[in-house]
């Protein structure tokens, strides 16, 4: 069955994010269209594979409800995603080739809608998450050095900011990685430039000939957002061998929408890698990391071994749900980008209003413009606010310095209204 293309590249000309935004009936019927493009586990006889429908004592696939719930119907369907579907050169699995297709849908919708890719030049898949997507930008590098520029493992480092999420310590320990971790100051959040030369020089003296460098577009605790053009000047510049991966996984479904002109994206020569978190900001179910990279760099992960997948496969995750990367597709539709520019500004005025509130009481806050954190000095935040309104330090197994605010769907302006009091009188 042929579609009709979602997406469209008119961003480029009109510097407006699209795609078509769909009906919720247009949703259905697509998903629907799709599961009978799969074969089926309830008519077709397979009987190779070591899968089938989710147990039918649970999930019974005869539910009346479920004639309106593609999502639930594509779950009970159980379709696999393995391996990467992108690739128009490989010959991928064909069982489920219909929920795949809509899987490709997404990945290009992301890659070149909302972070202004090339037409077909970026590839990517849905990962377990953020970490996942991130260990897989760091596995492609590392290859890569291996393999183009017959890197030996400890003349490779990651370089990093300390406000970095943990899956960066995380993968450098999986792959055997040294890591450079650059100093942050401590009230903008910003990397410190003369740490950052300052540790570079260090680490060419001590042999390190490549570089993974990571940007965040917005870190887990602070929503801080790294200036990407001047880490990138300063490889540049200074004639490094280096791979930029970009963590969006909390930043990465907000900050398009509400700095539509920033250096984060395809667009952006440096940047080769992106993850996005759809099970945060876009309020997908858990196991929705998205990983986006230009064309190519898939090929430094791919698995020989995977010999009985067919297409082989690239990725981290081995089988993975068909269901999942659905449910992304469908948010992405029924939304739209005006739906999601509008849901995600709507949360950074909330944000921003927050900020405003407790800096007219004399509290000293993070906040990043566009992000819907607001992070708040240790010395203003009593126990009793922290539990009742379930805050995050930056450090429980120390001396917290900071706590902070997510503006999140279900936190409504009463809310923060009230903590503003709650804060107010625990504070006179
Ligand atoms: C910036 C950043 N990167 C990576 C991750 C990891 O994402 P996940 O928990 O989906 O693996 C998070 C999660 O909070 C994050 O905020």
């Amino acid at each position: 069955m042929q579609w009709e293309p979602l997406y469209n590249l008119a961003y480029k000309k009109t510097k407006q994010m699209r795609w078509n935004k769909m009906t919720n009936k247009a949703i259905r019927k697509r998903v629907f269209e799709a599961i009978d493009i799969n074969q089926s586990y309830f008519h077709a006889p397979i009987i190779g594979v070591p899968a089938t429908y989710l147990d039918e004592e649970v999930f019974y696939s005869d539910a009346p409800f479920l004639r309106n719930a593609p999502f639930i119907s594509t779950m009970i369907s159980n379709p696999n995603h393995i391996g990467v579907h992108t690739f128009e050169d490989h010959q991928m699995e064909d069982i489920f080739a219909g929920t795949q297709a809509l899987e490709t849908e997404l990945i290009r919708v992301m890659a070149e809608n909302m972070f202004n890719g090339e037409e077909k030049a970026q590839d990517g898949y849905v990962a377990a998450g953020g970490t996942e997507a991130n260990i897989q930008a760091q596995w492609i590098y590392r290859n890569y050095f291996i393999r183009e520029k017959e890197a030996k493992i400890d003349e490779i480092a990651m370089v990093y900011s300390s406000d970095s999420h943990y899956s960066m310590p995380k993968g450098a320990n999986v792959l055997n990685l040294k890591s450079i971790i650059l100093d942050v100051d401590f009230d903008n959040r910003q990397i410190v430039q003369e740490d950052m030369d300052f540790k570079i020089k260090e680490a060419i003296a001590n042999g390190i000939k490549y570089f993974i460098v990571v940007a965040n577009m917005s870190t887990t605790m602070f929503g801080s957002v790294d200036d990407v053009d001047l880490i990138s000047d300063y490889f540049n510049e200074n004639k490094l061998d280096y791979k930029l991966h970009v963590d969006g996984a909390f930043g990465g479904f907000i900050y398009p929408f509400t700095k539509e002109n920033s250096s984060y994206g395809f667009h952006n020569p440096n940047i080769s890698s992106i993850t996005i978190d759809a099970h945060k900001m876009l309020q997908a179910p858990y196991g929705t990391g998205i990983f986006l990279c230009r064309k190519g760099l898939m090929e430094y992960t791919r698995t020989d071994e995977a010999s009985y997948v067919q297409g082989l496969d690239f990725t981290l995750s081995g089988s993975r749900s068909g269901a999942n990367a659905v449910s992304v597709w469908m948010i992405m539709m029924v939304h739209g980008p005006a739906g999601l520019k509008v849901r995600m500004q709507n949360v950074a005025d909330k944000a921003l209003t927050l900020k405003e509130d407790l800096e007219e009481m004399g509290i000293e806050v993070f906040h990043q413009d566009g992000i819907n954190i607001v992070t708040i000095k240790d010395k203003y935040i009593k126990p009793t606010i922290a539990k009742k309104y379930r805050l995050v330090s930056d450090n429980y197994s120390g001396k917290a310095n900071w706590w902070k605010v997510v503006v999140m769907k279900h936190v409504t302006q009463g809310t923060l209204d009230q903590f503003v009091e709650d804060l107010r009188l625990s504070l006179s």
